[in-house]
């Protein structure tokens, strides 16, 4: 069976402390998870301390971004080798708010992911249309763009290290309208499809994020293509997390592969 990917960002959210203590909680609730790979990115001063709570426990930890260089004069950047000091496994790359908030472009990101595969870490590629692309039915043509660009120069044999996560802009944050199942399905065949040109038919994880919560979890993890969910708000509750992992391991089981 193929493994369940749920992870969460907890974005400029919980100190090193309380991060530690969700990551503890996080251990107990999820010892017997054998069917998902769960993962939490916390914010670069949470690293250290992530690291170390969650060695030798199923959990993997990611950061919520890299400078692709490794050295340089670059204030208030971290480089790859700065991440490999700790047992940081996964790279959060071009998530919205630093596509928008701070401007980072597809051919940054494009860099980033180089990076990250070049240093060993698993890219976590994140990719979304706005409302606006959404208005003008053009969402599929900007994934597809996105895609193309942000893994240009990715060689073939290291496709698999990749992770893709699918938030459409217009469904994340406490603004966020949740998006419906049909026009999730349409989106990752797209996405899916748009990687099989790129990689032929390497297994490439795609997930979904955006306002995902109890209510709509299960629903969202049945769907074709969607191989895990990507978590903001509705995960940082460590007794909602709980939920969600349950119930969409459950869905997972009884999913036909
Ligand atoms: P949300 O965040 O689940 O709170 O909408 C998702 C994200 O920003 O990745």
């Amino acid at each position: 069976m193929k493994k369940l990917f749920l992870g969460t960002n907890l974005k400029m959210y919980k100190t090193a402390q309380q991060t530690e203590d969700y990551l503890k909680s996080l251990i107990n609730i999820s010892k017997d998870s054998d069917d998902a790979v769960l993962f939490v990115i916390p914010s670069y001063t949470a690293l250290e301390r992530a690291s170390e709570a969650a060695a030798g426990s199923n959990i993997h930890i990611g950061a919520q971004n890299m400078h692709p260089e490794e050295q340089g004069q670059f204030t208030g950047e971290i480089s790859p080798l700065m991440l490999k000091e700790f047992n940081v496994g996964i790279i959060e790359i071009g998530h919205s708010e630093r596509r928008s908030i701070f401007k980072e472009t597809d051919k940054e990101e494009n860099a980033k992911v180089l990076s990250a595969l070049a240093h060993g870490f698993t890219p976590l590629l994140c990719i979304g249309e706005s409302a606006e692309d959404k208005e003008y039915e053009i969402s599929d043509e900007i994934l597809a763009i996105q895609l193309k660009r942000c893994l240009s120069g990715v060689p073939e044999d290291k496709a698999e290290q990749l992770m893709i996560a699918y938030e459409p802009v217009w469904a994340i944050g406490v603004n966020g309208v949740p998006a419906q199942p049909d026009y999730v399905a349409e989106r990752h065949r797209t996405i899916k499809r748009v990687l099989d040109d790129l990689f032929c038919g390497k297994d490439i994880p795609v997930l979904y994020g955006g306002s995902v919560n109890m209510e709509n979890a299960a629903s969202l993890i049945k769907l074709d293509g969607v191989d895990g969910l990507f978590i903001g708000r509705s995960a940082w509750d460590i007794q909602s997390f709980e939920k969600i992992i349950k119930e969409t391991t459950e869905v997972w089981q009884n999913k036909k592969w």
